[in-house]
């Protein structure tokens, strides 16, 4: 687990508690030479960051009034005699109320550069997203963390009036999409589609909104986190009667006064071609970071964008640890922000992860909360308890899913379970039996691939005994429901690394009877740094950042993708491959 946190240095942040907890960071792109984010560690004390009597830095933006997305200019000037170094850095906060926003409550942050501190200042120009505050504002640190200047504050004149975090999701029905963004508003939710660019003649779809407050949480620090963000109305609408392979064109309102940019999006394919061929991606892991391996999850974003916008990408699929906003409710507006060029363009599919659910105390949305003596989840959620998830997506509904938390769809040929690992699946639990009843119920003429995702894997060779435990009960209660319905493909994140399996059946490579368990825990968070179990299903590992992309070519064969997160590589780099083709007989 690696941090890179200056304020860590100095500060005792609260420790790992196994593999996957613990504290990582996430970033915004703030112009310059960004490195992590660092805004979660609620130890320090007011007395270690208070503005020194003698503030040394001049420090400015420009405009002073902007909106969301625009770009402003920071300055700054050193007074006489400051020796500044590399170790300053500089803050970025947006809040409602910037006088009461504690200086570890940022939502990014950069170095100073060699040549910042070799002239009388610097400056650099960054967009403002101001996660639906209305100020924001830079402070500026020395070396030792006191806070040695403050800048004016801009302020966003639309943060509260924006349609934005616009994303797709698929129903239950094929013949439908669902749009959801947030707002400002809840007076009129509507979305305007049509299949012609200009809007001319578009249907109008209704729809609601809800929203969430720090108290419907279940455990601190995400009930106190200080800097609690109001999430604003979270807004959907269901789009209805769509053709198939149909380009539509849509704008979402919430009060008919402000509208999302128009975009579009292409409606699901037919379910009734075993042969149809097109191009999905599939990642875990994702957070907010770049950190010091090059900018992670900015990068997974702009290379899904690139995919999704120039080649036959359909759909997303994220199989938990999501934005790691873990209490820190600004994150997942910062998370939003990153995945909307192309979670506006085609369905984003979520599973749950332990950075959104695990917890110990109170009650959740999913009305269960299983935690047997091997289950290594603890607080991890942070006390978010999967109420934000809960309340920023919605996922399609079908006999005995459980919202979010499991569910299945078909898309095209190829029929996908999406499960909770940090829920039971103990053999006549409720999520057990969605699966073996669903299972059950696909018609593989039709349908000929099914692929199962969730957070954790069944199989991993890293060195983790807690979660490994976990995963040995995993295997226990679902392997023979799997092999005994012939599933193609498992998808799992949770390990922050690549692996590609071949096929296992009982912790052995199988052939005859095994299923390809796949890890793509790569898309975002900090690298794993464990030793490895030798297994003989290992086919491929690595430790970098980087999505999965799969080709479904007809009903007998896939192409596998892994796909690196290159620097300056606008569609990265494809660096392991192969072709999962059907058994015979
Ligand atoms: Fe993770
Ligand atoms: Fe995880």
């Amino acid at each position: 687990m690696r941090f890179f946190h200056p304020i860590a240095a100095i500060a005792l942040l609260s420790t790992a508690q196994g593999h996957g907890t613990g504290a990582h960071y996430g970033i915004l792109k703030l112009g310059g030479c960004m490195k992590a984010k660092h805004h979660e560690d609620h130890s320090l004390t007011g007395t270690l960051l208070n503005l020194s009597d003698d503030a040394v830095v001049q420090v400015s933006v420009s405009p002073d009034s902007l909106k969301d997305g625009e770009e402003a200019t920071v300055e700054w000037f050193y007074e006489t005699g400051y020796a500044a170094s590399t170790s300053n850095w500089i803050g970025y906060y947006c809040s409602d109320d910037l006088a009461s926003l504690e200086d570890t409550n940022y939502i990014d942050y950069r170095y100073v550069t060699s040549s910042e501190v070799s002239s009388s200042g610097g400056s650099f120009t960054t967009s403002i997203k101001s996660a639906r505050s209305s100020f924001c504002e830079f402070r500026f640190f020395s070396s030792s963390y006191i806070k040695i200047g403050v800048s004016n504050a801009v302020e966003v004149t639309d943060a509260k009036t924006k349609v934005q975090h616009l994303h797709l999701a698929l129903t239950s029905n094929n013949d439908e999409m669902r749009v959801s963004w947030t707002s400002g508003s809840n007076d009129a939710p509507k979305v305007y589609l049509s299949t012609t660019e200009d809007l001319k003649d578009a249907g109008v779809f209704e729809g609601d909104c809800h929203t969430y407050k720090q108290s419907d949480m279940c455990e601190e620090p995400a009930t106190s986190e200080a800097g609690f963000v109001d999430p604003g109305w979270l807004c959907s609408a269901i789009v209805k009667n769509l053709e198939v392979d149909t380009e539509y064109f849509y704008q979402a309102t919430s009060d008919g006064v402000n509208f999302s940019p128009p975009t579009s999006f292409l409606s699901a394919p037919p379910t009734n071609d075993p042969d149809y061929s097109f191009s999905f991606l599939v990642y875990g892991d994702m957070g907010t970071w770049s950190g010091d391996n090059g900018e992670a999850s900015i990068a997974t974003a702009s290379i899904s964008t690139a995919y999704v916008l120039n080649d036959n990408v359909r759909r997303v699929d994220h199989f938990g640890d999501i934005s790691y906003a873990r209490g820190i409710s600004s994150t997942w507006d910062v998370w939003f922000d990153l995945i909307e060029p192309y979670a506006s363009k085609v369905p984003y599919m979520i599973t749950i992860g332990n950075h959104e659910y695990d917890h110990i105390e109170g009650t959740d949305p999913s009305g269960d909360n299983f935690r047997p003596s091997w289950f290594n989840g603890g607080t991890d959620s942070e006390g978010e308890c999967s109420v934000p998830m809960y309340n920023r997506f919605t996922m399609p509904e079908n006999d005995l899913s459980n919202s979010i938390y499991w569910y299945g769809f078909n898309y095209a040929n190829v029929a996908t379970l999406m499960l909770s690992s940090e829920h039971n699946m103990t053999v006549g639990s409720p999520q057990y039996t969605f699966v073996e009843e669903t299972l059950a119920a696909i018609d593989r003429q039709v349908t000929p691939w099914v692929i199962v995702e969730f957070h954790r894997p069944m199989y991993n060779n890293e060195d983790y005994a807690s979660d490994n435990e976990v995963s040995e009960n995993i295997q226990l209660q679902m392997e023979e429901l799997f092999v005994k319905h012939d599933v193609d493909l498992v998808l799992a994140g949770h390990y922050h690394s690549y692996l590609r399996s071949k096929r296992i059946y009982q912790d052995k490579a199988d052939e005859d009877n095994g299923i390809y368990h796949f890890t793509i825990g790569s898309a975002g968070a900090a690298l794993d740094d464990a030793g490895l179990v030798p297994k003989d299903w290992v086919e491929t590992f690595s430790l970098e950042f980087g999505i999965g992309k799969i080709s479904v070519a007809n009903s007998t064969h896939m192409k596998w993708e892994f796909i690196e997160n290159k620097e300056n590589e606008d569609m990265g780099g494809v660096t392991d491959e192969t072709w999962i083709v059907k058994r015979q007989g």
